[in-house]
This record gives structure tokens, C-alpha cells and sequence, in this order.
């Protein structure tokens, strides 16, 4: 008898930790649509190249541009406009990664907003970037915040460009806790 007892106690212990441990997991779906201002000319730009090939000397350009870094702080806005709210920055590194016939960048960004319902969280990006492409992904590794424990996608599309400047919209899709 005391032995059914005993079983049927761990059995519920079992039980109950299942139950908080799903509770614990229980994953939440967050939808975000932004667009980052990537100034690279002027007086202020917002990416600055700090590394490189000393030289640029061939006639192609993206041999030129291979091997490129750069350090940004891009606004986030919630229109196309530079003048309108911003969200958040963009901060990171990115370096161009392809010998290719195409500009394709590493990005390394992490995405830290400063207003709305996520003022003080951030998801991270690493990832693949083929500029010229109207549609990019992006995988989206972490975060934090409200956003810890993110995974999730940055589905990337050029707005507009001015010379070099562009302004790049963001549809991003998130799972986190
Ligand atoms: C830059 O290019 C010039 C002319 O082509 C060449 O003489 C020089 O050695 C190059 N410098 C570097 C660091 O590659
Ligand atoms: C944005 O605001 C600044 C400062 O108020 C102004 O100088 C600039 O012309 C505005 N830009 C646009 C595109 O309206
Ligand atoms: C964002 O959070 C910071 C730090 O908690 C706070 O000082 C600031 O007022 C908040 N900003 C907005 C727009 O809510
Ligand atoms: C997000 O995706 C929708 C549907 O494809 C598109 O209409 C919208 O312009 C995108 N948003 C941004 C900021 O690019």
C-alpha cells in the first residue's frame, strides 16, 4: 500500500513539473515592421568604413569592395522618413564577404530599441545579405528583453537609395518567451 502511495506521489510530481515546464516555454509569436536609414555619405553618415584594401584599382568594383568593413549605428524609423519616429538603432559590424558579381555583406547587428512596448530589448542578427537582391533573409539569433531567448527571421527589401545612402524596409518575424 505504502508503495502505491509513494508511486502515485512521484507520479504527480512528474505531472506538475511538466505542467510548469510547458508554462516556463510557453512561446510567444512577434511581428515587427521598421525601416533603417544606412547613411553612408555626407557629413554625419551612420556606417563608416574602418577597414579594407588600401588600394582600389580594378576596374570592378566588387573585387574592390571584398574585403570591406564596416562599423554602423543606423537609426530605425517607423516610416521611410528620416524625420519620423525612431524606434530604435541598428549597431554592429558588417563586412563585405563575396568575390562574387555581387555585393554580398556579413552582418553582425544587433537591433536595441529605445521606445514602444520593447524599449530596452534587442534581437541580434547574423547572417548573409546579397544587397542587390530585392528580397533578403536574415536569421535573427537572440535577444534580449523581452525578446530573450529569440529566434526568428528579418525578411530585408531596399526602399529607396541615394548614391550609396539607402533606406532598407524590415518586415521581422520573432518567436521568444
Ligand atoms: C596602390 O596602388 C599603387 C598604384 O597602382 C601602387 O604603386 C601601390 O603599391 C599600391 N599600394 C598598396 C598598399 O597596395
Ligand atoms: C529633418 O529634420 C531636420 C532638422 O529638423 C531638417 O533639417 C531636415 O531638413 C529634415 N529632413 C527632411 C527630409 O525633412
Ligand atoms: C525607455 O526606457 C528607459 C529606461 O528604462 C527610460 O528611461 C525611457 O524613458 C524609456 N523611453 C520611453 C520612450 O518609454
Ligand atoms: C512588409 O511586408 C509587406 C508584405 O510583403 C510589405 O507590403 C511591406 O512593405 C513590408 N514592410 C516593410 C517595412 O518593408
Amino acid at each position: 500500500m505504502a508503495l502505491v502511495t509513494k508511486f502515485l506521489f512521484l507520479i504527480s510530481l512528474v505531472i506538475m513539473n511538466m505542467i510548469f515546464t510547458t508554462q516556463a516555454l510557453k512561446s510567444k509569436l512577434t511581428h515587427l515592421e521598421f525601416y533603417m536609414h544606412d547613411i553612408v555619405g555626407g557629413p554625419k553618415p551612420t556606417a563608416v568604413r574602418v577597414a579594407g584594401r588600401a588600394n582600389f584599382t580594378s576596374p570592378d568594383p566588387v573585387a574592390d569592395m571584398f574585403g570591406s568593413v564596416f562599423v554602423m549605428d543606423n537609426p530605425l524609423t517607423v516610416t521611410p522618413h528620416p524625420n519620423s519616429t525612431v524606434l530604435g538603432r541598428a549597431q554592429g559590424i558588417y563586412a563585405m564577404s563575396s568575390q562574387q558579381n555581387e555585393f554580398s555583406l556579413l552582418m553582425t547587428l544587433t537591433y536595441n530599441f529605445i521606445t514602444g512596448p520593447y524599449n530596452g530589448s534587442s534581437f541580434s542578427v547574423l547572417g548573409r545579405n546579397p544587397v542587390m537582391s530585392e528580397l533578403r533573409e536574415m536569421p535573427v539569433v537572440g535577444g534580449t528583453g523581452k525578446f530573450r531567448l529569440a529566434r526568428g527571421y528579418c525578411l530585408a527589401k531596399t526602399f529607396s537609395t541615394d548614391q550609396m545612402d539607402a533606406v532598407i524596409g524590415y518586415n521581422v518575424t520573432l518567436i521568444h518567451y
